[in-house]
């Protein structure tokens, strides 16, 4: 793993400026309509049409695999045609048993192999139980179509930054690194115990071109082995025009 340490990086000054925004990031929630109730319907004797719905832990999986950008490199229900390094997961519950799958989203597939490339990133710190469980039952399922369960509309002619703002949550950047790139997700086994922020001061110092984030954002920083988080690789997955977007983002970030 001697290509690995190179890249290791420790950075104190942004690890003191992420806990003291411990607390203000975090990751957000699924909205609460996604409620884990099975259907009971045992004495009901002419159940009503919408018996035929998707499961609620299925559903709950179809929104969890849009908000952690797994339709992004795996393409819109896991279809892929988005880059040769990523397969389709339409046949994957069958070939990988729920330990299997549960292990690959919490642990990644080995992301310092091949550094050029994308890899499935490590999740472990960043999802919940629950969501992994969903998502579980998602991929299952088939990954079925569900209302609703679709990456926000990217809007055009409004400016490269509103542009980059929509991105940063259809790539799923706010899960690890907190709305408004205020960093504090945690990341407990990492030098610095947290995600870093995308904004502050030791940011913009250390990320002040266009092209330092971008060069970061395609080619991640692989930062050690899962548990540990490392920022996965979006070169081949994001075009070149939505990384200069993401970086307008960011740098309208306080
Ligand atoms: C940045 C791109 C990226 C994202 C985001 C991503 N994956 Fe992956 N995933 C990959 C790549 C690349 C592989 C293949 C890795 C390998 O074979 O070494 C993979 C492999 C997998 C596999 C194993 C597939 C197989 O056939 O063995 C599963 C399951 C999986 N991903 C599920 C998910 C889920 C669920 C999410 C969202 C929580 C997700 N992925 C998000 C890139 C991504
Ligand atoms: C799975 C969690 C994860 C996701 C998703 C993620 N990142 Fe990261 N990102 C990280 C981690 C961890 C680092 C720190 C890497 C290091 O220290 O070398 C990082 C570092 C960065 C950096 C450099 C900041 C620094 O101080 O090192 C930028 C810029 C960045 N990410 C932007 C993005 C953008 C834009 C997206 C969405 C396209 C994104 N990230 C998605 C985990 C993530």
């Amino acid at each position: 793993m001697g290509s690995d340490s190179g890249r290791l990086r420790h950075r104190l000054g942004i690890a003191l400026a992420a806990a003291a925004l411990v607390g203000a990031g975090g990751v957000i929630g699924i909205a609460a309509n996604q409620a884990s109730q099975p259907k009971q319907r045992t004495a009901v004797a002419t159940a009503p049409v919408e018996t035929a719905a998707v499961d609620p832990h299925v559903a709950a999986g179809a929104q969890d695999f849009v908000q952690f950008a797994c339709n992004q490199c795996h393409g819109f229900r896991g279809r892929g045609g988005i880059s040769p390094a990523v397969p389709a997961l339409t046949t994957v519950a069958k070939n990988l048993t729920p330990p299997e799958l549960r292990s690959i989203i919490n642990h990644g597939l080995g992301e310092s192999a091949n550094p050029t490339q994308p890899y499935m990133p490590v999740w472990g710190a960043v999802i919940s139980r629950t969501q992994v469980s969903d998502l579980i039952a998602y991929l299952r399922a088939g990954l079925p179509a569900v209302t609703g369960a679709a990456p926000p509309t990217i809007p055009k002619h409004q400016g490269a930054a509103v542009e980059g703002a929509v991105a940063y949550r259809g790539y799923g950047c706010i899960n690890c690194h907190g709305p408004n790139g205020l960093g504090g997700v945690p990341n407990p086994q990492s030098p610095d115990k947290t995600i870093p922020p995308l904004s502050g001061q030791d940011f913009r110092t250390e990320f002040n071109t266009d092209a330092k984030i971008i060069a970061v954002i395609r080619s991640g920083s692989v930062i050690g082995k899962a548990p540990i988080v490392s920022m996965p690789h979006w070169g081949g997955i994001i075009p070149p025009e939505r990384l200069r977007a993401l970086a307008a983002y960011i740098k309208t970030l306080k």
